[in-house]
């Protein structure tokens, strides 16, 4: 079983959710980290509960969406890190209504967020893990990038895109020794699912954060010479 003890992650969108249960658990692991999201406060708390750990937590402020953004703060990242090794591509966004309800913008924003915002920070990192010749990026879809449903068009386009990229560059760069592994994870208790009315805060058996961070450990922890392509995170519960 590989290692993870004083690897580098970069965790967008790690100040809460899925993210940051992600940001504990490379913590416990002894992975200095990096978290990213737009609210700094949110930011700050999470970084004080992973430094609890005794490893390095740094967090940076910025929209995934825009690539002036991206460029400027990756770069810091890896600079105060020094190197990265995994990176956890999570930062999402989402909203219910119907096709034509939904205003262009936030149809736009939608695709922006979860599409552009992972190829601008891929972008970004990928140089780096190819010079090493070794890497992991987690790249989030969902069930709904599988599956389209009503009133998820927007959503459901942009988690379709990112299995698109995400095995794209899977191919890509697999001989390099980097692992790209793409997640379509069910529904899984966050904010977000609460915030959308999917969820009530405390449902019995349903998909935990941490259940979500235990998978991603557990693909990084495979040996290199093995690889986690994809994976369907399912509740017991149907
Ligand atoms: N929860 C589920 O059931 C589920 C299932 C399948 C897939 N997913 C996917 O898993 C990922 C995490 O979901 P979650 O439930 O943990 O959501 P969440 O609780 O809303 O967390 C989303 C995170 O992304 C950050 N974020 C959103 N927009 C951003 C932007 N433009 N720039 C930078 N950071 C941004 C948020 O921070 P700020 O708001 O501060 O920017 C936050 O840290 C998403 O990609 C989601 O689509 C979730």
């Amino acid at each position: 079983m590989e290692s993870l003890k004083n690897k580098k992650a970069i965790i967008t969108g790690g100040s809460r959710g899925l993210g940051k249960a992600t940001a504990l658990a490379f913590a416990k692991e002894g992975m200095d980290i990096a978290i990213t999201g737009r609210n700094e406060e949110k930011l700050k708390e999470t970084v004080s509960e992973l430094e609890a750990f005794g490893i390095k937590a740094i967090y940076s402020a910025f929209d995934v969406g825009n690539y002036e953004e991206v460029q400027k703060s990756i770069k810091n990242i890896i600079t105060t890190l020094g190197t990265v090794d995994v990176l956890v591509n999570n930062a999402g966004i989402a909203a219910i209504g119907s096709f034509n309800e939904m205003e262009v913008s936030q149809w736009t924003q939608i695709i922006q967020t979860n599409v552009m915002g992972m190829y601008y920070v891929t972008k970004e990192v990928l140089p780096h893990l190819l010079s090493k010749n070794e890497g992991d990026i987690i790249n989030v879809s969902s069930t709904a990038g599988l599956n389209g449903n009503a009133n998820i068009s927007a959503y459901a386009a942009s988690k379709f895109a990112v299995i698109g990229m995400s095995e794209s560059l899977m191919k890509e760069v697999r001989k390099n020794n980097i692992r790209v592994l793409t997640l379509t994870p069910s529904t899984i208790e966050s904010d977000l699912t609460i915030e959308l009315g999917m969820l009530e805060k405390g449902s019995d058996h349903v998909l935990q954060p941490e259940d979500f961070a235990q998978l991603i450990v557990s693909g990084l922890k495979l040996p290199r010479r093995a690889m986690l392509q994809s994976a369907a995170l399912w509740s017991t519960n149907p």
